[in-house]
């Protein structure tokens, strides 16, 4: 697998089920060590100890996972034609992954002809299963590649949404690639000030379209900031109704996702169920706080929580401490700050209100602003910079049907 590639399976796997068939212990074991991994927080994972033939007789009765992993020690036509009997018990979308026992060229092409997502020979590690598996609920749900960047305040009012917007500008004038800006706070939402737009519509629109796949309504709903990059907007809701529900919201997500390499959602000022959603569901989370008490007390705890909600993870967690300046003999010191978050510092933002609050206030791109340019390029863009140098490079996935399709495909040409 290439480099591209692991970085492209380095996020928190989807909400998704996943079944291993084996009567070999082995892999069973494989199998359940994918629950140690951070990635896998949320895939449901069976074990089941059996072949193909257990996998037809449940699937006649119950609905199939997102994803079946069969081990056989025979592939010959008897084990085709019962894949070929699965695949007809399965439901439509659902993908299959084949161990078998020879490493052999020939058979791996055949497998993948008839729609299987991968082939790999016993014994099997818990690592290479989790790569392959991995691989295997990226391309089935389309965001190999795309990266979803979240930010959250520790408190209202330090700075999220400038940053999100600095962070876009950024991505898109001085890195030159395309992104995508949306936050989660409804009507509450100040993006179009700083970004020059009038909230055309909604959470709630939104996330209707993507339900539907109406991508023609999405179009509309993106404002151009430039050739490069896009804002949803949002921000006609009313304040004091609820929003739309995190499923729903992650919908929306995964349309967009698809549509741009770079994703950056601002959940500042948000219900916490939406907070969480895109928390969970990030490949990189920023967390703002100012250099005072209240605010770096509150980060310590969202910072464990954070941890907590992605099963421990905290490689890709950074904390950016803003306004630092404003009320300098009321601020902590890196040292101690870092102390007490036991995480370092990952960018520190001075307090200037040219810079920030006047530019956002005459709506003006931040990277039009040559001081605003340069902290950008400075403190932010070193957060981003190697991890969408690796989006850039990695493939888009193809469309897949699931295994259902291939196999059906396949039927429909013999006959
Ligand atoms: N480093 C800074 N220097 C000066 N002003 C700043 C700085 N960072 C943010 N501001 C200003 O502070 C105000 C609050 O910022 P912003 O709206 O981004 O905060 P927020 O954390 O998203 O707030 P909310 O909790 O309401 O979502 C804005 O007017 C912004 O321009
Ligand atoms: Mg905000």
């Amino acid at each position: 697998m290439s480099e591209s590639d692991n970085q492209a399976t380095s996020i928190l796997l989807p909400s998704s089920k996943l079944a291993v068939y084996s009567k070999d212990p082995t892999t069973l074991e494989a199998a359940q060590g994918l629950e140690d991994d951070w990635r896998f927080a949320r895939v449901r994972i069976a074990g089941e100890e059996g072949g193909v033939e257990s996998a037809i007789q449940v699937y006649h009765e119950i609905s199939s996972p997102d994803l079946i992993v069969i081990q056989t020690d025979t592939i010959d036509e008897g084990f085709t034609e019962k894949l070929g009997e699965l695949a007809g018990h399965c439901d439509e979308g659902t993908s299959a992954i084949i161990i078998g026992p020879d490493n052999d060229v020939n058979l791996y092409r055949k497998l993948i002809d008839m729609g299987v997502s991968d082939y790999m020979v016993r014994p099997v590690s818990t690592e290479d299963l989790a790569e392959v598996v991995a691989k295997a609920l990226i391309e089935k749900i389309g965001v190999t590649g795309s990266r979803l960047i979240a930010l959250t305040g520790a408190k209202g009012g330090v700075g999220t949404t400038i940053i999100a917007e600095a962070l876009a500008c950024g991505v898109s004038d001085i890195l030159g690639q395309k992104a995508m800006l949306l936050d989660t706070s409804g009507g509450w939402s100040t993006l179009g000030v700083g970004l020059g737009f009038e909230p055309s519509t909604t959470l709630d629109e939104a996330v209707r379209a993507a339900e539907n796949n109406d991508e023609d309504s999405i179009k509309r709903m993106l404002h151009n900031v430039d050739e490069r990059l896009q804002v949803l907007a949002t921000g006609g809701d009313v304040m004091l109704e609820d929003t739309v529900t995190p499923e729903q919201f992650e919908a929306l997500i995964d349309m967009l996702m698809v549509k741009c390499p770079t994703v950056i959602v601002d959940v500042s000022h948000s219900p916490a169920a939406l907070q969480r959603c895109v928390i969970t569901r990030a490949n990189q989370i920023m967390v703002v706080s100012t250099p005072t008490l209240p605010a770096l007390r509150l980060a310590r705890s969202l910072i464990q929580e954070v941890r907590q909600v992605r099963g421990g993870d905290h490689g890709e967690v950074s904390l950016i401490i803003n306004m630092q300046g404003q009320a300098a003999s009321s601020e902590v010191s890196k040292n101690d700050i870092e102390k007490a978050m036991e995480l370092s510092v990952a960018a520190y933002l001075p307090f200037d209100s040219k810079v920030f609050l006047n530019n956002e206030s005459e709506s003006k791109k931040l990277t039009e602003d040559k001081a605003a340019r340069d902290i950008i390029d400075k403190h932010l863009l070193p957060l981003v910079r190697k991890h969408l140098a690796a989006a850039e490079s990695s493939e888009q996935p193809e469309e897949d049907g699931g295994f259902l399709d291939g196999i059906l495909g396949k039927l429909k040409k013999k006959a």
